[in-house]
């Protein structure tokens, strides 16, 4: 018998590197290995195909200039630049406002920023639905406040963010806007310039591209002080000689991207929801998580109750389905999710919730296989589980507001 392909439903973890993103890359390592700032023709041939590709992203995020795209390396990176930038460029100004459920790469920061007395930091609450708290929100912002940073989209939940709304909130008291559009960018589509986002962070392996190369949207006449000092590349904004490769992957990854858009908006959304009702209806004690109204298309977050998640992922392992329980960055741990507990989902529930997230390389065959093994994994899983067997009792406990 042969053994069936493997199902990836991990990708707000990492995509495959699409074929064509590495046939684009692969001339950048041999053929055309200049230096962008080398005068000869060597680094001319790089240093056009590097801007070349900087004009595949402006059309992607639909941003006026392509000079407003600087490479990083990676979605940290520029999240890390833009927030402490706008520290050194809002004189006067030194807080920073930002929601429960950020990435790490924004709370991790935040905290360190906050313990060092570099900056007074509110993080704003969101409901049970992940939704922020506007008026928690509204009333954190002041003449204070030197950038705002909400995500685009949630990780975990697919939660959408209302960012063209807030951006607007937080001109209305001069605090910069900035949007960590990690999980965003590629999925659903974006007029960068028709809003007052300041600033966005994205990321080349959550849309097919390689790992470890991203961009900072900075719009024009907004301030940057760099992050890496040294010479003079991405006019001084982004110093160290330019990842050519990545760059022109990541490049070809928005093109793929942005031809792929209405795909993952119809059928890709089409099978995540297949998925997901069918999970519902087959397996008692579970719900989705997240505000199914304004989600990525990609992203199902299921919470099996009274069920350890890594048990399941284990389970599902071995039947070759891969998913994830919380991000990838803070499994291992045991608590759960940092943005579930902040949506108050309750414990019992948190720790059996389940992400799959789809990309455009996923079909109809992926779906049947885990509609057909999760009812007999958490079956399994919910016999040998004492909260199970208790769950009267346990759900007698449970938070009463959370519904
Ligand atoms: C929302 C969000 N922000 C930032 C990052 C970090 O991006 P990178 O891995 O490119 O540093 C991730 C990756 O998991 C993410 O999901």
């Amino acid at each position: 018998m042969t053994t069936p392909a493997p199902v990836y439903l991990d990708n707000n973890a990492t995509t495959r590197c699409d074929p064509q993103v590495v046939a684009a890359m692969l001339p950048f390592f041999t053929e055309q290995f200049g230096n962008a700032s080398s005068m000869h023709a060597f680094g001319a041939e790089v240093g056009g195909a590097i801007n070349k590709a900087r004009k595949s992203l402006q059309a992607l995020l639909g941003a006026e200039f392509d000079h407003e795209i600087v490479y990083t390396g990676g979605g940290t990176e520029a999240d890390s630049t833009a927030i402490l930038s706008a520290l050194e460029t809002q004189t006067g100004r030194d807080e920073i406002i930002t929601s429960a459920v950020e990435h790490p790469a924004i709370l991790t920061l935040v905290a360190h920023l906050e313990k060092t007395g570099r900056a007074k930091v509110h993080i704003i609450p969101v409901d049970a639905k992940g939704r922020l708290d506007m008026e928690a929100y509204r009333k954190a912002l002041s003449d204070k406040t030197a950038i705002v940073s909400i995500m685009w989209a949630n990780n975990e939940t697919g939660t959408i963010f209302p960012v063209e709304q807030l951006a607007v909130m937080a001109h209305a008291v001069g605090a910069l806007f900035h949007t960590d559009a990690v999980q965003a960018v590629g999925k659903i589509p974006m007029d960068l310039k028709a809003t007052e986002i300041d600033m966005l962070s994205l990321s080349g392996h959550k849309l097919h591209g390689p790992k470890g190369i991203g961009a900072l949207y900075v719009r024009k006449g907004v301030r940057l002080r760099p992050l890496i000092r040294g010479g003079h590349q991405e006019r001084g904004r982004r110093a160290g000689t330019e990842n050519a490769p990545a760059i022109i992957g990541l490049g070809k990854a928005a093109e793929l991207a942005a031809a792929h858009m209405a795909d993952e908006n119809t059928r890709v959304a089409a099978l995540r929801d297949r998925l997901e009702s069918a999970l519902l209806q087959r397996i008692g004690a579970s719900f989705v998580t997240g505000d199914p109204e304004h989600r990525l298309p990609n992203t199902a977050n299921i919470a099996f109750e009274y069920i350890e998640g890594e048990a399941i992922l284990l389970l599902m392992n071995r039947e070759g389905i891969a998913a994830s329980s919380g991000s990838a960055c803070t499994s291992g741990s045991l608590e759960p999710s940092h943005v579930l507990r902040a949506m108050n989902v309750p414990y019992t529930a948190a720790h059996g919730a389940i992400r799959f997230s789809f990309s455009r390389e996923n079909d109809d065959t992926d779906v049947d296989r885990v509609i057909e093994a999760m009812p007999g994994i958490i079956a399994k899983l919910r016999e040998m589980s004492p909260f199970w067997r208790e769950r009267d009792v346990h759900t007698a406990a449970f938070n009463p507001s959370y519904a």
